[in-house]
C-alpha cells in the first residue's frame, strides 16, 4: 500500500510499473479501475448453431479474471418475409434476434478498434466464410489504412453440415483478412485433448447434420472454451 497525503492510498497488485493494474482506493470510496481486458466474439448465424458455440468461447474467455466478453452478431442477407414462410426457421430467428439482437456492420466496424481482442465466427459456406462476414471485412478498409487492427489478438470459429464439409478452409478463409490488417492470430493446440475429437488446430468447428439441429457435444465445448480461455490468457500478456 503506498499512501499519498493523508487521504490517498494505493493498493499495489502488480509490479509499479504497470500503472494501469492498480486498485485505487480514494477517500472511504473505492475507484475501481481495474484493468480490463476486452474481447469481442463477433459472429454470424443462420440457425443458431454458430451463435451457441460463440456463447462456449464466450463462457472460456470469462473464466480469465478481468476479461469483459462484448457478444455481437452481424445480420443475415436473407429478407424476413422468406423466414416467415417456415414457421421453425422464423422461431429460430426470434430467439437468436431477442438473445443477440443485430449489430449493423458500420457500427461494428467503428467498435472493432476498442477491442484487444477479436474472434470471428462464421458457418461454412462452400467451405468458405458467410457472405455477411465477408461484408463486414469488404468494409473495413478505413481500418487497414489506418492499421487500427494491428497487433490484435484474433481467432476464429465455423460449423458446417457434414464432418469434412470444409470447418478448416472456412477457419483458414477468415485469416486472411485477419492477417492482412495485421492481427496475431491464436489457434487452439493439441495439449486439449478434445482436439482430437472437434475442431482443429486452426479454431473450434463443429457439426451440425444437414438440417443444422445437431445437438453441440461435449468435445465441441471443451474446444470452444479452451479458444476463449487461451485468446483471453494471451490478449492479458500481450496488452
Ligand atoms: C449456402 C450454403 C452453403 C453451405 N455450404 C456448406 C459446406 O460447404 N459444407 C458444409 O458442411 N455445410 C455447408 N452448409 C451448411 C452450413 O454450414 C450449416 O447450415 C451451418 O453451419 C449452420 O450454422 P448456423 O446455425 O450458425 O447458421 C451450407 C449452408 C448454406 C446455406
Amino acid at each position: 500500500m503506498i499512501c499519498v497525503g493523508n487521504r490517498t492510498c494505493f493498493l499495489v497488485v502488480k509490479p509499479a510499473s504497470k500503472l494501469n493494474n492498480m486498485l485505487y482506493l480514494k477517500n472511504e470510496g473505492i475507484l475501481s479501475e481495474k484493468r480490463v481486458i476486452k474481447i469481442m466474439i463477433l459472429f454470424y448465424s443462420r440457425f443458431g448453431n454458430t451463435a451457441k458455440m460463440a456463447e462456449e468461447i464466450a463462457y472460456g474467455a470469462k473464466e480469465i479474471s478481468g476479461i469483459s466478453v462484448a457478444m455481437r452478431r452481424i445480420a443475415d442477407d436473407v429478407p424476413m418475409e422468406v423466414v416467415s414462410q417456415n414457421p421453425a426457421w422464423s422461431k429460430v430467428v426470434e430467439d437468436l434476434n431477442d438473445r443477440y439482437p443485430t449489430t449493423p456492420i458500420e457500427n461494428l466496424v467503428n467498435e472493432l478498434p476498442q477491442y484487444a481482442a477479436i474472434i470471428f465466427g462464421s458457418p461454412t459456406r462452400f467451405g468458405n466464410m458467410a457472405a455477411p462476414m465477408k461484408a463486414l471485412w469488404d468494409g473495413t478498409s478505413s481500418l487497414w489504412v489506418n492499421g487500427s487492427l494491428v497487433g490484435k489478438v484474433g481467432a476464429v470459429f465455423t460449423s458446417a453440415a457434414s464432418v469434412h464439409g470444409g470447418q478448416e478452409s472456412t477457419a483458414i478463409s477468415m485469416m486472411f483478412p485477419m492477417l492482412h490488417h495485421g492481427m496475431i492470430i491464436v489457434g487452439v493446440p493439441y495439449s486439449v485433448p478434445e482436439l482430437t475429437e472437434s475442431g482443429s488446430p486452426y479454431g473450434p468447428s463443429r457439426i451440425v447434420g444437414m438440417l443444422a439441429n445437431k445437438e453441440i457435444e461435449e468435445a465441441d465445448i471443451k474446444v470452444a472454451r479452451a479458444l476463449g480461455r487461451r485468446v483471453a490468457e494471451i490478449a492479458g500478456k500481450l496488452v
